[in-house]
């Protein structure tokens, strides 16, 4: 089901960041094997410890697993992940290349996301992230996930606490997507 996960999703304004996004369609799509290189050098360019090639050339096979990218004529700006464990989804690997955050590419990839995860019956959504990321903090609070602990020295470089953070599906057995 995942390969045939696409979604298009016409560029969105500015927000005063320059122009090189104007009149543009962002595509998010399952991340493929053609995908690697560049969303590797993403995350290179995202995190201090970051993911090899060869670990998304995993997910691309895993069952259970999906990976969406955004694209822009072609070419990765925007990543995302999720694995399925027995009705959990583990989030992670979120980025946006810089040049392109804040222009709401990171929600639509997430929301993208729990769209599929919905399908697959994933319930409940999971993710790590520094305590510090003041940003993906407040993009995930603003998809409905709340704080549910910390874990202790979880990074290096440097080294930092993580917050664990859910958005558990609602007693009625909805996920809420209206607040996304
Ligand atoms: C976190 C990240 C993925 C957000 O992507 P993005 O495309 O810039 O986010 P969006 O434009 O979709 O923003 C969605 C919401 O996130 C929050 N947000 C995004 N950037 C923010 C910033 N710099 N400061 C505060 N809040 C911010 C806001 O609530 C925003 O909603 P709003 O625009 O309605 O106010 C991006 O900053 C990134 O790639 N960071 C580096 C990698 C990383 O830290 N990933 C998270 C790992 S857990």
């Amino acid at each position: 089901m995942k390969d045939n996960f696409e979604k298009k999703i016409e560029a969105v304004p500015m927000r005063g960041r320059g122009e090189e996004a104007e009149g543009k369609c962002i595509t998010i799509c399952t991340m493929r094997k053609e995908h690697v290189p560049a969303v590797s050098l993403l995350e290179q360019s995202a995190f201090s410890m970051p993911w090899s090639a060869q670990d998304f050339l995993d997910m691309v096979e895993r069952e259970g697993a999906l990976y969406l990218v955004a694209l822009c004529e072609g070419q990765p700006i925007g990543v995302c992940g999720v694995i399925d464990a027995c009705g959990d989804g583990d989030i992670s690997n979120v980025a946006v290349e810089e040049a392109w955050r804040g222009r709401g590419i990171g929600r639509m990839l997430v929301t993208a996301l729990m769209e599929w995860g919905k399908e697959i019956g994933i319930r409940n959504y999971t993710l790590e992230v520094r305590v510090s990321n003041t940003a993906a903090i407040r993009l995930y609070e603003s998809l409905g996930f709340q704080s549910e602990g910390i874990r202790p020295n979880f990074y290096e470089k440097p080294r930092e606490d993580a917050l664990i953070m859910w958005k558990r599906q609602a007693e009625d057995g909805q996920i809420t997507m209206s607040e996304i």
